[in-house]
């Protein structure tokens, strides 16, 4: 579409929002679509030209509306510039992954899984059953309600041959903050901390929050390099390496086991924890999981792995519940610091929780899983290697939610996510997610969204936003 069909939209919606009582809800992107026989990329831009404009907002999950016009004097909170001082590394704007993007966007950026992946219908019937239960009115204990953490406690175990107790697995909102416990509880400010390069931006987040000094050593899909490791925690004195050994965000790959046995043995003679930030369990691709490598938690007779273990994007982000599972000394420390921060987790989650992953229907669910992932990424890797040729995929991600992107050296990621966004497409820059300068150029997309039938679309975006700037 041409630019003059953009401003045509833009001129007409004006002309109507200029009408229209303010609070009234504009029709969907498909609607706009059809009414003004435009494509959705088209529509998208007028949209960001009146949202700029500050004529309409978008309010997402439920619509976009005609902005109420400021009747009083706008406020001026420049006296705040003084009070706070300079941003630092966790109050600076929201990461990419986080955005809220325009009605229509094709959305590469969230790892949150769109509905269609979810079990929409077993989270449904746990919630309504547990909202009869006796949890929708009391507390819960500390660590959790015991028979939730039985289960992470057995699905960690398996047959391994030291299994974790109950008591093991302290039960926390959502893994995010509980890497904010692990770094204070176990690490300590100013203290270091080695972790994986690239790894998860939440965890560098997480760290720079706590003021842990980050370590980097360099990974691959197939792990760090084990005397890189050794090297790191000899010369830095760290005692705590965070790393993703199965289905890692962002390269997708996981450990070989015997580079997880050498890991292991590093880790050992240096007495160090290893935090073992198990989320993408239920996410295996090319295997069942029950086929998927197994928690290096589960051979772990001396307490020196610390595993996270999330349901949020399995089940439900709305059921925001994981486990900290940990022994010894370090599983006591955590619960306090668990306790110190949220006091306990609403045993209406946890309920919901425990009810659908003891129900049948969770099992099909997490079978069915590697077969929908699987469509998916390969339709998102397809398209890029059609539309996008400027990108190169290294490794074929084995797990996991999303692809990483390696752009022509000397590009700007920022500056392409950037394009991208104005185009329609939400994704994000890979800079977030290296602890120290990004040592290649690329993106992480994510294939779990909406629209995958718009992958095609997404990849000609970004070639575009590549190519023509
Ligand atoms: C590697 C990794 N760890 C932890 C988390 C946090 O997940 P949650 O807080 O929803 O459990 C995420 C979320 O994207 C992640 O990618």
């Amino acid at each position: 579409m041409s630019q003059s069909s953009t401003e045509r939209i833009t001129a007409e919606l004006e002309r109507w929002i200029g009408q229209a009582v303010p609070g009234s809800k504009l029709p969907g992107s498909r609607a706009l679509a059809e009414m003004f026989a435009a494509g959705p990329v088209t529509v998208q831009r007028a949209m960001h030209a009146l949202a700029a404009r500050g004529l309409i907002e978008a309010r997402p999950g439920v619509g976009t509306f005609v902005r109420r016009r400021d009747t009083v004097r706008p406020a001026n909170f420049g006296w705040q510039t003084g009070a706070l001082g300079a941003p630092t590394a966790t109050t600076a704007p929201i990461p990419d992954t986080q955005r809220e993007t325009e009605p229509g966007a094709i959305e590469l950026h969230s790892g949150y899984p769109c509905a269609d992946l979810l079990p929409t219908a077993l989270v449904r019937a746990s919630a309504a059953r547990a909202a009869r239960s006796g949890h929708a009115l009391t507390r819960a204990p500390a660590a959790g309600l015991p028979e939730l953490q039985a289960w992470f406690a057995a699905e960690l175990s398996g047959s391994g041959p030291a299994p974790h107790a109950a008591r093991d697995a302290i039960i926390v909102p959502g893994t995010q903050g509980a890497l904010g416990s692990v770094f204070r509880a176990l690490v300590g400010r100013g203290k270091p901390l080695v972790i994986e390069s690239p790894s998860y931006w939440g965890a560098l987040l997480a760290a720079a929050q706590q003021g842990v000094t980050l370590v980097p050593i360099a990974t691959t899909p197939t792990g760090p390099d084990p005397d890189e490791l050794d090297r790191a925690l000899r010369d830095s004195g760290a005692r705590v390496f965070y790393a993703q050994p199965t289905f890692a965000n962002p390269l997708g790959g996981s450990w070989h086991p015997d580079r997880a046995r050498d890991i292991l043995k590093v880790l050992r003679a240096r007495g160090a924890f290893l935090v073992e930030d198990d989320w993408a369990r239920d996410f295996p691709i090319d295997t069942a999981p029950e086929r998927a490598p197994v928690p290096l938690a589960r051979n772990d007779p001396d307490g020196r792995i610390v595993t996270l273990r999330s349901l949020t994007k399995s089940l439900s982000p709305a059921v925001r519940v994981g486990a900290l599972i940990a022994r010894g000394p370090a599983r006591d420390r955590l619960l306090a610091d668990r306790v110190a921060d949220t006091m306990y987790v609403s045993p209406l989650l946890q309920a919901t929780a425990l009810e659908a992953v003891t129900s049948p229907a969770w099992r099909t669910h997490r079978s069915a899983l590697p077969g929908r992932l699987r469509e998916r990424r390969d339709l998102l890797l397809q398209s890029l290697a059609q539309h996008a040729p400027s990108v190169h995929v290294d490794a074929v991600p084995q797990g996991g939610l999303s692809v990483w992107a390696r752009l022509p050296q000397g590009t700007d990621a920022g500056e392409v996510a950037r394009r991208c966004a104005a185009r329609g497409v939400a994704l994000a820059a890979g800079d977030a997610w290296f602890p120290a300068e990004p040592a290649v150029p690329a993106l992480r997309l994510t294939f779990c969204g909406t629209e995958p039938e718009r992958f095609p679309e997404a990849a000609h975006v970004i070639e575009g936003a590549l190519t023509t700037g």
